[in-house]
């Protein structure tokens, strides 16, 4: 009875690694999906002989050995540690959550995003629902518009997650764009109406409005009378754009990428009110959106993540591997661009002795790399500070489709057709790689 079917394409973001699966070369690089990868790095410093003293007029040498641990998705310590804490206690069960979900996950989740002090959660005005992550949010959040919100249309930025159209549409919502990236500064492109809004760490661009550009996007939003619909799928990698004074909105909430709980499918959503009268009526209505999509929500990931919100050691704990996750992430961006854009570091003369180990000279000031020599000079073409200036998971090259189909074939890197790489997926070791595929394809 389906042999009238015909084969549906892969989905563009997570058939990247469909096809990064299927490739049997060594040198294969997945930067498609928007995931964490971890390294671990070695560094050996040792002083340089006599002669190679004067000829780089320092004393020292470094050299930074690189292990592969396979490039595993990172399971953080904290998340660990709530799992365990779960395990022992043997007073918990599996019941069925409440349609909304956990309780307590809800609570936590709304004061993170809004703040402790947001009157709307003082005041009783915030509805919470677990969801199944951010797209599990967005799509409960669509679902509840399409049947109560007066105006079926919603504004989505271009470019935006792939995702986004299809979730908005489906729901029975008209889904319309608004610009928001100027390719020619590879910057915002602050014109134009707007509903649905990135609240930090935009996805695929990395570009973010200032907080004097937020300010006038409230501002206008308010003038306008138009209902905000924050999706936050990168909470705490970026500064967030909105917090307070907007009023009634809707924000989507994932816990994929800020604890690294992407199988786990942990969200939710949020709806501020105007009153906790209607709060509690908006919340009714959200259980019967929910109920006959999936009944109730998974029990394990949002009990993980309200072990560790609630606990103020553990919360602390989170954060500083949340830092460490984005300073890795930005010293990538900072090494691609020395590397690729400035100069291509050449190896030192050992090269034969170290054929995996790549010596560069560095200086930094703090964690920041400001100065990289070594080798010949040989700039790529074109102005690759963006590199530097994004922000979050992803780079949103410029790079162009025939260029990112060239890097795949030639050099096995995976990435979606837009140019996105997602920085969190490069290492020290891939770095180079990257670098001279970027360079091959602008100067083929
Ligand atoms: C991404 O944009 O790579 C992530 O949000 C993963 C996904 O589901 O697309």
């Amino acid at each position: 009875v389906f042999d009238h079917l015909v084969r549906a394409p892969e989905d563009p973001i997570l058939g990247v690694t469909v096809a990064y699966n299927k490739d049997p070369s060594p040198v294969k690089l997945n930067l498609g999906v928007g995931a964490y990868r971890t390294e671990v790095i070695l560094y050996v410093l040792g002083l340089l002989h006599d002669q190679v003293k004067i000829l780089y007029q320092c004393e020292f040498f470094s050299l930074i050995l690189y292990v592969d641990i396979g490039r595993k998705p990172l399971v953080l310590n904290v998340v660990r540690r709530a799992e365990q804490m779960l395990v022992n206690d043997s007073s918990r069960v599996k019941e069925y959550l409440p349609i909304v979900g956990l309780s307590d996950f809800n609570k936590l989740s709304a004061k993170l995003i809004l703040g402790a002090d947001s009157p709307a959660v003082q005041e009783n005005r915030v509805t919470t629902v677990q969801c199944l992550s951010g797209t599990g949010s967005l799509r409960v959040g669509a679902e509840f518009l399409a049947r109560h919100y007066h105006q079926r249309t919603i504004y989505i930025p271009q470019p935006t997650w792939g995702n986004h159209p299809k979730v908005f549409s489906l729901a029975g919502l008209s889904v319309k764009t608004y610009r928001y990236y100027d390719p020619a500064t590879r910057g915002l492109n602050f014109k134009g109406a707007i509903v649905l809004l990135h609240a930090c760490a935009h996805n695929p661009t990395g570009v973010d409005p200032t907080l004097h550009q937020w300010e006038q996007i409230r501002q206008l939003m308010r003038s306008k009378a138009l209902l905000p619909f924050f999706d936050s799928a990168y909470q705490m990698h970026s500064r967030l754009g909105f917090r307070k004074r907007w009023g009634e909105c809707l924000v989507a909430q994932s816990y994929a990428k800020n604890m690294g709980l992407y199988g786990e499918r942990v969200g939710a959503l949020s709806i501020v009110c105007r009153s906790a009268d209607v709060a509690s009526r908006v919340e009714s209505q959200l259980k019967l959106v929910i109920r006959p999509m999936y009944s109730n929500p998974p029990i394990h990931g949002a009990s993980i993540v309200a072990t560790i919100l609630k606990d103020r050691s553990m919360f602390q704990e989170w954060t500083i591997e949340l830092k460490a996750m984005a300073d890795r992430i930005i010293s990538m961006r900072q090494q691609l661009l020395m590397l690729y854009v400035v100069e291509y570091l050449q190896p030192l003369n050992h090269r034969a002795l170290w054929s995996k180990v790549k010596c560069y000279h560095m200086q930094y000031v703090g964690s920041n790399l400001v100065k990289a020599s070594g080798g010949a000079n040989v700039g790529t073409p074109g102005d690759w500070s963006h590199i530097i200036k994004q922000i979050g998971m992803f780079t949103f090259t410029g790079l162009n489709s025939k260029q990112v189909a060239f890097m795949t074939k030639e050099y096995h890197i995976y990435m979606t057709s837009d140019g996105r790489i997602s920085m969190a997926g490069l290492s020290l070791r891939t770095l180079p790689h990257l670098a001279d595929a970027i360079h091959a394809a602008v100067t083929r």
